[in-house]
Order: C-alpha cells, then structure tokens, then sequence
C-alpha cells in the first residue's frame, strides 16, 4: 500500500507520536520530526544515513515564531525575513539553549526557515512545536521533488508521505549565516543571490569546497546520481567521446539532435530559468532510471537561478 497521503490530521498524529513524516515543501520534500524528540531526530538522521556532525534546518510557523527559537536576529537577518518568507531562505542564527544539540550537531548556531507551502504551513501552524526537516534522500542522492521520490527511498521506513504535489521551486532554500552580523551566503539555493542583494546590498559567498564546509550541502559531491554525469559547456566534444556508450542528455536548450543520444530531457523551452530550477532533481531521477553509462550535462548561464543549478549540476559529477 502506497505511504503517500494528503490527510493533515494524520500527519500531525504521527508527528505528535514522535514519528517521521515527508512533508513537502516549496524547495523539495522534507523528512521531517519534533525538534524535541530525541527518538525522532534520531530516527532522521538513521533514516537518511546521515552523519551526526551534519546539521538540520527547523522549519516554522511565522516571522514571529524566530524569536522562541534564536538568540538574537541580526538588523540584516530581520530585513531577510520580512523580505523572503514564508520562503526558500534559511537563516542560520545564535540558538537559544531550549535547541537540541543534536539538532544543531553540537554549534550554538540554528538553520530556520519558514517554508511557503500551504499545506506544510497549516501543519506547522497546528502542531505545538517546530519540525527539523533534512532534504528526505538518503546521504549523497538527489533530492525528491514529488512524493513518489520519498516513497521509491524509504517506503519500508516510514509510515506517510504528505502529498502535496511538485515542488514549486524544485531546488533548495539558499542558506545565508552571519558574521559580525554581515550576511554570507553558505550554499546557493531557490533564492538568486540577485533578489538577495536587492534586499541587503552587495553579499559574499562562501560556498567553495577549499573553504572548510560551513554547511554541508557544500561537500563535493552531493545531489548525485547513481549514473556517472559530466558537466560541459561543449556537448558535442563530450558526446564524440562516449560515443558507442548509452549516453543520456541534460539539455538547458533542445538544440541538439544526434542519432548517439539513447535519452534526453530539456530543461526549458524558452530560456526561463525558475523552470530549469524547478524540473532539475525530477529530470536526473528520470536519467537516473534509464540504464545509461553517462549523464552528459550541459551548463546553464551563470546568473540568478541557472548559478544555483550549475552548482547542483557541478556536486552531481565525480
Ligand atoms: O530547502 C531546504 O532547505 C530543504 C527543505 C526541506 O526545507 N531542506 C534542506 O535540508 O535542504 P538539508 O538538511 O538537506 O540541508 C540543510 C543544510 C545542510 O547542508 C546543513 O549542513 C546546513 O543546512 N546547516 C544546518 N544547520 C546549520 C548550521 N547551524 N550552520 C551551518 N549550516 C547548517
Ligand atoms: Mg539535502
């Protein structure tokens, strides 16, 4: 019998029981547990096979519900906010101490968000605590964007998933911390670092892997498939290269018709990169499926959404 499920009820049940639930979110599909439940975080960090030195992002109600949760809230952090949520920002902000160390893999700073989906808002608003929520893959796979992802991962470990459709956006909330309460993008996510320094002025990134990873999302290789995939700004250079292999593409733009293609999927037709975000994870789950030797890859333009897409597409190669 199928886990996925649109029932509320059912879901806070399970939630208020200390059990996990995949709720689905904006950016992608959460696996998400009290934050004050030791059963249940530790449940997801089994469940995903997720090391305990990686931290969770605590999902919440409102703007208002931050200050239960967080020490102080930087001028800049404040302007975030208001600007982007209910939305695909995360802060990372001082903690105050009712936090979970587990939650927090032992930092006094918290990941927070408030995520825009209706029906995991009206969860949060009706449960009397806030949800951890990790991105609900195993360690190292790509991220699920539609219900039937979390079930193909974990049907035998957990009890529901709350459908709530596709995810709108289709790629992770981008995380931004604070130093000397200047903010520093930690990973590029669904929100352009264009729209961002609409808001706060010109910001830095530290999503390097030389940088010593703040956030994990950071590590290499994350986000990956199971298939070998390159990433290329010269498709024909990379095609002649396999040729005679079963080669699958991952095009921004169909320009490309060639008898050595086995498989293909175009991002977008007209060039709009909040598409490309949005059918991203869907389409390497589907390359995933077809038996290739490669995932040829192309890159997208290095601006707004289709940066955050290149970085996807870059921790999805060896
Ligand atoms: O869009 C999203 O952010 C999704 C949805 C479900 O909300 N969640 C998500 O969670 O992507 P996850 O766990 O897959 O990625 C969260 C990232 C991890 O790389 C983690 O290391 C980082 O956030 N993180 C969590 N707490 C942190 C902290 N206190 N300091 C720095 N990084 C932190
Ligand atoms: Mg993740």
């Amino acid at each position: 019998m199928s886990i996925i499920s649109k029932d509320i009820s059912k879901a806070i049940a399970l939630l208020s029981a200390e059990e996990l639930v995949a709720i689905p979110t904006e950016t992608v599909y959460g696996l998400a547990g009290n934050i004050y439940s030791e059963k249940a975080i530790k449940a997801i960090f089994e469940t995903k096979q997720r090391p305990f030195f990686n931290p969770l992002i605590v999902h919440i109600p409102s703007v208002d519900y931050l200050n239960n949760i967080v020490a102080s809230i930087p001028e800049k952090a404040k302007l975030l906010a208001d600007a982007f949520w209910p939305g695909p920002i995360t802060l990372v902000l001082k903690k105050k101490s009712i936090i979970p160390d587990l939650i927090t893999a032992g930092k006094d700073t918290v990941a927070v968000r408030v995520p825009n989906h209706p029906k995991t808002l009206g969860l949060l608003n009706q449960l009397d605590f806030p949800v951890a929520a990790p991105s609900a893959n195993p360690f190292n796979r790509i991220s699920p964007t539609k219900p039937e992802h979390v079930e193909e991962y974990f049907k035998n470990q957990i009890k529901m998933v709350l459908d709530g459709g596709p995810s709108k956006k289709g790629i992770e909330s981008t995380i931004i911390g604070f130093e000397n309460d200047e903010p520093i993008i930690y990973r590029l996510g669904s929100t352009s670092i264009e729209a961002i320094e609409a808001v706060v002025g010109k910001i830095e990134i530290k999503n390097k892997k030389e940088v010593s990873p703040q956030a994990p999302g950071m590590l290499e290789r994350h986000y990956a498939p199971k298939t070998e995939t390159v990433l290329t700004d010269n498709l024909q250079k990379i095609i002649k290269e396999y040729r005679g292999k079963r080669i699958g593409l991952l095009l921004y733009n169909d320009i490309l018709n060639d008898d050595a293609i086995d498989f293909k999927i175009v991002l977008t037709q007209d060039q709009n990169l909040e598409e490309a975000a949005s059918k991203l994870y869907d389409a390497l789950h589907e390359l995933d499926k077809q038996d290739l030797d490669i995932i040829i890859a192309e890159r997208l333009p290095d601006y707004g959404l289709g940066k955050s897409i290149n970085d996807r597409l870059l921790r999805a190669t060896k």
